[in-house]
């Protein structure tokens, strides 16, 4: 099955329409050897040799992604910091690399603790501003620039096709990580970017119960060998029963992405004037700072996450997510069930995050269910 002749949904929910050949099993199965069999000449000739470069359970899960990206190739990967932190360790020590100051807290303070002792140069800017991103280029220097969008947990929206522009001028590598848009909303790689990551664990799985990551390139290149490497190198590999509950997961990936958006976008209209919240972060919001682009950058909508940042203090936010009852406090995001986080806590000092800010992941429930349980949470600490 191929995308001239279908729609991603339907090559999403048939896994590319594979069979095994074998057993006509429509459901592939779980490979768990860690090892195979060498060729009585000594050569590999299967290609595979050991569960840590390789496994075939991981074949149509990268196959699927890799389709829906429009890319040269995926890896899966052990979780979306693995496969985040690959694509940094693929680059040698004195290259620059540009991130933004709003992004995934734990990449973030991977890149500024640990990717600088390996002697990359981390430099954090405002990634939304393209006088910025140009300003801080360094030709010849700057190996890569990494972009999140909309990106956590302000749902900020950056123009890919814009910084992919400017990256490439000044020679480095474009990264997205589009775990929050997912493949129903963006494309980055038709938009110019060299690779696209997820943190599958998310909407890509979709039920919280894994953790798993995703590297797709545009092409093949010294810089997407080394991140092979790196992935088998260090064993950053996906194990075989989550490889297969990941395909699972993503057969329903067109269908959940878009209830949750829509819902999504219907609980940030509600919330939008309300007396007890001071604003509310989504892009899908007209009088939102990325909307424009959002609407040019994002299709069929602009994803399940948003923020709410109560009146009050962070006391006050704090009890809001206490008492919830249909939201759960948890951390993570994209699962089937919706999500309520005081995000500053998490985050801890040095964050940009307000700390009147509540992160909502918003899942498949009934919208005006999950409405009334906020409503009610956000009464309960005012009366
Ligand atoms: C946008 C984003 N990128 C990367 C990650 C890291 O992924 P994982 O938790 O699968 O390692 C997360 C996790 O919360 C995330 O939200």
């Amino acid at each position: 099955m191929t995308p001239d002749e279908f729609a991603p949904e339907t090559l999403t929910a048939q896994a590319l329409g594979w069979v095994d050949e074998q057993t006509r099993a429509i459901t592939p199965p779980i490979h768990v050897s860690s090892t195979y069999l060498r060729d009585p000449d000594n050569e590999y000739r299967s290609g595979r040799v050991y569960q840590r470069d390789n496994n075939p359970t991981f074949d149509q899960a990268e196959a699927v992604l890799n389709t829906l990206e429009g890319g040269h190739e995926t890896l899966l990967f052990a979780s979306g910091m693995a496969a985040a932190t690959s694509v940094f360790q693929a680059l040698q020590p004195g290259d620059h690399v540009l991130v933004p100051r709003v992004m995934y807290w734990g990449l973030r303070n991977w890149l500024t603790n640990f990717a600088t002792s390996w002697g990359l140069e981390v430099e954090l800017i405002d990634m939304t501003d393209a006088a910025t991103v140009q300003a801080a280029l360094r030709p010849g220097t700057t190996k890569l620039v990494w972009v999140e969008t909309p990106a956590n947990p302000l749902w900020s929206v950056t123009d890919i096709a814009e910084t992919a522009r400017l990256a490439h001028a000044a020679g480095a590598l474009l990264a997205v990580d589009s775990t929050a848009a997912t493949p129903v909303h963006t494309q980055p790689l038709a938009l110019g970017a060299d690779l696209v990551m997820h943190s599958a664990t998310k909407y890509l799985n979709g039920h919280s119960d894994l953790t798993a990551g995703t590297v797709t390139t545009r092409s093949d290149n010294e810089h997407w060998q080394r991140v092979r490497l790196v992935r088998a190198q260090i064993g950053g590999t996906l194990g075989s029963f989550e490889s297969w509950l990941l395909l699972r997961g993503m057969r329903t990936l067109f269908l959940r992405v878009r209830a949750a958006s829509a819902s999504a976008l219907h609980i940030a209209q509600h919330f939008e004037q309300h007396p007890l919240v001071s604003e509310v972060l989504y892009p899908g919001l007209a009088s939102s700072q990325g909307h424009d682009l959002a609407r040019q950058q994002m299709r069929e909508g602009f994803g399940g996450m948003l923020s709410i940042r109560v009146a009050g203090d962070e006391a006050a936010a704090v009890a809001v997510a206490a008492n919830t009852r249909l939201w759960k406090r948890a951390t993570s995001l994209g699962g089937v069930e919706s999500l309520i986080e005081h995000r500053a806590s998490i985050e801890g000092p040095g964050t940009p995050v307000p700390t009147d800010l509540l992160r909502l992941s918003v899942g498949i429930e009934n919208a005006d269910d999950l409405i009334r349980d906020l409503e009610r949470a956000l009464t309960i600490p005012n009366s």
